[in-house]
């Protein structure tokens, strides 16, 4: 034993406490990956944070509680109810600055993705307020079926950030990727987390996100297949890079985990979000607009609801909303303005178009076309595209895309 602890703090020196006074609840679920877990907690010690641990009851079979409960200097809890005593769950989801569930099972994924509450982890994740970082760890083909892919997508778009799983050999024997990332990676992307390295601090940054509605009668209305993934990614990625965002968004059926930080402003139809864009857009550095705008409204809005009358067809007028991004356009002077375009054909050339009417300096293309990209996914295949650059990315959870806007502004900045 003591010559196991002698190995680790000469493997990690760390002459100075980078977590000093962070909280960290750290996770362990089922996996055997649970052993890299013991390292990352002692490292976590060791940086100065306060850790707390909760295992599975499967995680138990791995590394025994008293192993954690000792580096941790806490007991760890496992139950939500212990010698006839509930456990109290919100309170340790409210205490902690971090929630880092390392490893994350395919199976504790599943049941975060579909909000099951069946052990004290689960309990504590459906109450947590604070940042959520999984490391998940499983066999590849585990890793690679549809159904983890969705469940991670799915917790990915709800604002849990991820530390991918790495290459390697695995406990079946197999080769490839599905291996914990090692315990001193989390450790710093843990530390970069706290770090008071914002790049877009001081920035105050405009989103449009979601659908519009344009009202036909007092029941019914146009609008389109918005769901405001991508806009509600884009305000997370880029508050958590230190911007002061203000969201502006049409109607929206999610709840969107988001960053408490960021202004919202809801607003149903297009005239109503110009009108806000309007009011916000002096104080705003950068503009992105991710909104999926009505381009016609009805031409008059009718004040009772339209009878259904003989015949198989009704005439309906519209007219044309105004383009929010174009009309920022032409008042723009040195902010940085970000559009984006869903194309079905001519997909470059459109976008290029759209540099030069709205004045964007990049635009984020998807098409219809690619699987797993567009309307209502938690994934997005996007083309950043400059008047001289193309730059096609490959198929990425959303928050990710987000996250690659952002780093794409802090370079142009
Ligand atoms: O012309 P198109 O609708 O393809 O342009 C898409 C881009 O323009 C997106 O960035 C979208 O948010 C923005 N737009 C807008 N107001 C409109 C239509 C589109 O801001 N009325």
């Amino acid at each position: 034993m003591t010559e196991w602890f002698l190995c680790m703090d000469s493997e990690n020196p760390s002459p100075e406490k980078r977590l000093e006074g962070k909280k960290i609840l750290l996770g362990i679920t089922g996996s055997i990956a649970a052993y890299k877990s013991v390292y990352l907690c002692r490292f976590l010690v060791k940086e100065g944070a306060e850790v707390r641990i909760i295992m599975t009851p499967s995680a138990t079979q791995f590394v025994r509680p008293v192993t954690f409960a000792t580096l941790s200097k806490n007991p760890v809890r496992i139950s939500l109810a212990e010698n006839d005593e509930w456990s109290d769950h919100v309170e340790w989801g409210l205490w902690s600055d971090a929630f880092l569930i390392a490893p994350l099972t395919a199976n504790t994924l599943a049941k975060m993705a579909t909000g099951m509450a069946d052990n004290m982890l689960l309990a504590t994740y459906l109450s947590c307020r604070s940042k959520i970082i999984v490391a998940p760890a499983m066999d590849l083909d585990m890793w690679h079926h549809p159904a983890t892919c969705q469940n991670l997508e799915t917790i990915l778009s709800r604002g849990v950030m991820l530390i991918d799983v790495v290459d390697g050999e695995l406990a079946s024997g197999l080769q490839g990727p599905g291996r914990m990332a090692e315990p001193e990676d989390i450790l710093e992307y843990t530390v970069k987390l706290f770090s008071n390295n914002k790049p877009l601090q001081g920035k105050s940054v405009l989103v449009t996100a979601g659908p519009t509605r344009e009202s036909i009668d007092p029941v019914r209305y146009l609008t389109n297949h918005s769901s405001g993934k991508m806009g509600f990614a884009l305000a997370n990625a880029l508050a958590d890079a230190g911007a002061s965002v203000q969201l502006v968004h049409g109607p929206v059926d999610e709840e969107f985990r988001l960053n408490s930080s960021i202004k919202k402003h809801p607003v149903v139809s297009a005239e109503e979000m110009l009108t806000a864009c309007n009011y916000l857009y002096e104080k705003i550095d950068i503009a992105i607009f991710a909104a999926a705008v009505s381009d016609y409204k009805p031409e008059e809005f009718t004040m009772q609801k339209i009878k259904k009358e003989d015949g198989n067809t009704l005439v309906l007028r519209l007219k044309k909303n105004p383009d929010i991004a174009a009309e920022l356009g032409k008042i723009k002077k040195n902010k940085l303005h970000i559009g984006f375009a869903l194309e079905t054909e001519n997909e470059i050339e459109n976008a290029r178009k759209k540099l030069q009417t709205k004045k964007f300096d990049m635009v984020v293309l998807n098409s219809l076309a690619d699987e797993g990209s567009g309307f209502g996914y938690d994934t997005n295949k996007v083309t950043f595209v400059e008047q001289n650059n193309i730059l096609h990315l490959e198929l990425k959870p959303k928050a990710e895309v987000a996250k690659d806007i952002v780093n794409y502004i802090v370079k142009k900045l």
